[in-house]
């Protein structure tokens, strides 16, 4: 029972985890389901909007006519296919967790047990979000913050230095919240406002997000 109110608007949406090869069978990941993002995903496509899903390893599915959804493993690759599709999008979610740092080197053959103690040299990954930031033009710009502490602050902190529009709380200290389950508890941030929500099904807090969003750029 949705609106159309996204009609003619292109929603572009990460989603996941991304893994970062060590060797040719391990990675370094995290517990990201990806629900979060192809629900939100789901909810576009009802409302009319064209959405280009992108997403690192999850188990979600998605066949909405609407929804073009692309696959991708790790943050450099999610890099590359966001700033394919970014110059002619009008909502951007970044809903995705993308792992902060890779192995430096990704090696060529399985790392052997040889050695009581292993380290792995990482390096910083290519903060997506906060490019789509300095690249905007017309977009808006919607982030995620998971925060353990002083969350309404740093999540204020983010959203000016990534340059968005609104940015997302979940707290890890609400049960059942975050990005594991299917449910989540948000407060949603702008420049301007908080504002609360109750705990739902991810099914839910992607109506609530939309209805936001809606409401943000008919101003
Ligand atoms: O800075 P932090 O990782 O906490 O910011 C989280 C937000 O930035 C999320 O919206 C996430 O999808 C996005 N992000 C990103 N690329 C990264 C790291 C985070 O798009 N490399």
């Amino acid at each position: 029972n949705s609106n159309k109110n996204l009609e003619g608007k292109t929603v572009l949406i990460t989603a996941g985890p991304t893994y970062e090869a060590i060797d040719p069978v391990r990675f370094i990941g995290n517990h990201s389901s990806g629900k979060m993002g192809f629900s939100i995903a789901e909810e576009a496509a009802n409302r009319g909007a064209k959405v280009i899903l992108i997403s690192g390893p999850s188990s979600e599915k998605s066949n909405h006519q609407n929804i073009e959804l692309h696959r991708v493993t790790s943050a450099k690759e999610m890099f590359a296919k966001v700033f394919e599709y970014y110059e002619n999008t009008d909502i951007a979610i970044a809903s995705a967790a993308v792992a902060d740092y890779a192995p430096k080197e990704i090696a060529q053959e399985k790392i052997k047990k040889n050695d009581d103690s292993l380290t792995i040299e990482l390096v910083k990954n290519p903060d997506i979000l906060k490019t789509m930031g300095e690249r905007k033009t017309k977009q808006f710009l919607v982030g995620f913050a998971l925060e353990t502490q002083n969350e309404e602050e740093n999540a204020k902190g983010k959203l000016q230095k990534k340059n968005l529009d609104m940015i997302v709380l979940n707290s890890l200290r609400d049960e059942g919240a975050g990005f594991k389950g299917a449910t989540n508890k948000i407060k949603i941030i702008t420049e301007s406002s908080l504002t609360e929500f109750a705990l739902k099904s991810k099914e839910d807090v992607a109506k609530d997000l939309l209805n936001f969003i809606e409401e943000q750029i008919s101003k």
